[in-house]
């Protein structure tokens, strides 16, 4: 890497670090996603209630993992399919946590979102985590997303960047509930996968302070 990237603070707590991954480091942690796949595989988590389908496809890795259906959302140490444990979250996932996080334990969880072209992600806050302390670092792969963020409340105004492979983004401080979403995915951006598509990261804390 050319040195550190610049951080661009988008609101108290909430930083863009463009191009935090090169591209030797994007085409490692790919490699290391796709592992992470082929033991975990893709599955399609589905809304609360409803059990309407999300358009992303998700998986996990590390101790705990996020998941949807129509029980509630919820962290779980194993896969809703395989019911086996999560594979380890990647050594330049991790790197990039302790490079961002300004946080003294590891992430308890990370989580790999698949982004098909047509795909999108609702606003939401990220808040089934008990530990709100620590921040959710967003790594992305591939190519670029329109990321809407907005305040903590729903009815604050909202604003978009784009979020380009290699990508880094701190979710915290003031931040960590703020409302933030996916508009689209802008396929043909970039060449890093296979497949017109987005991977992202978010890796989290997930339980009591010091649990
Ligand atoms: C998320 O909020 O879980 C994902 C955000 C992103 O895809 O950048
Ligand atoms: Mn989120």
């Amino acid at each position: 890497m050319s040195g550190p990237a610049p951080r661009l603070t988008l609101a108290p707590g909430l930083v863009h670090v463009p191009g935090h991954l090169d591209r030797a480091a994007q085409e490692r942690l790919r490699d290391a996603i796709r592992e992470v796949v082929r033991a975990a595989p893709l599955f399609v988590p589905r809304m609360p209630r409803t059990g309407t389908p999300f358009s992303v496809r998700m998986t996990n890795c590390g101790p705990l993992g996020w998941v949807s259906d129509e029980t509630g959302y919820r962290y779980q140490a194993t896969h809703p399919e395989t019911h086996a444990p999560w594979p380890e979250i990647p050594e330049l996932a991790r790197a990039a946590w302790d490079a961002l996080a300004d946080h003294p334990d590891p992430p308890q969880a990370c989580l790999v979102n698949w982004y098909e072209p047509g795909a999108r992600m609702g606003l939401h806050q990220d808040r089934d985590e008990a530990d709100l302390s620590a921040p959710v670092v967003s790594l992305s792969l591939g190519d670029t997303a329109v990321f809407r963020y907005g305040g903590t409340t729903r009815k604050a105004p909202t604003r978009s960047i784009r979020l380009e492979s290699g990508d880094a983004l701190v979710i915290g401080g003031p931040s960590r509930l703020a409302f933030h979403g996916i508009d689209r995915i802008l396929p043909g951006t970039s060449t890093l996968l296979t497949a017109p598509g987005r991977i992202n990261l978010t890796l989290r804390r997930v339980g009591e302070p010091g649990g």
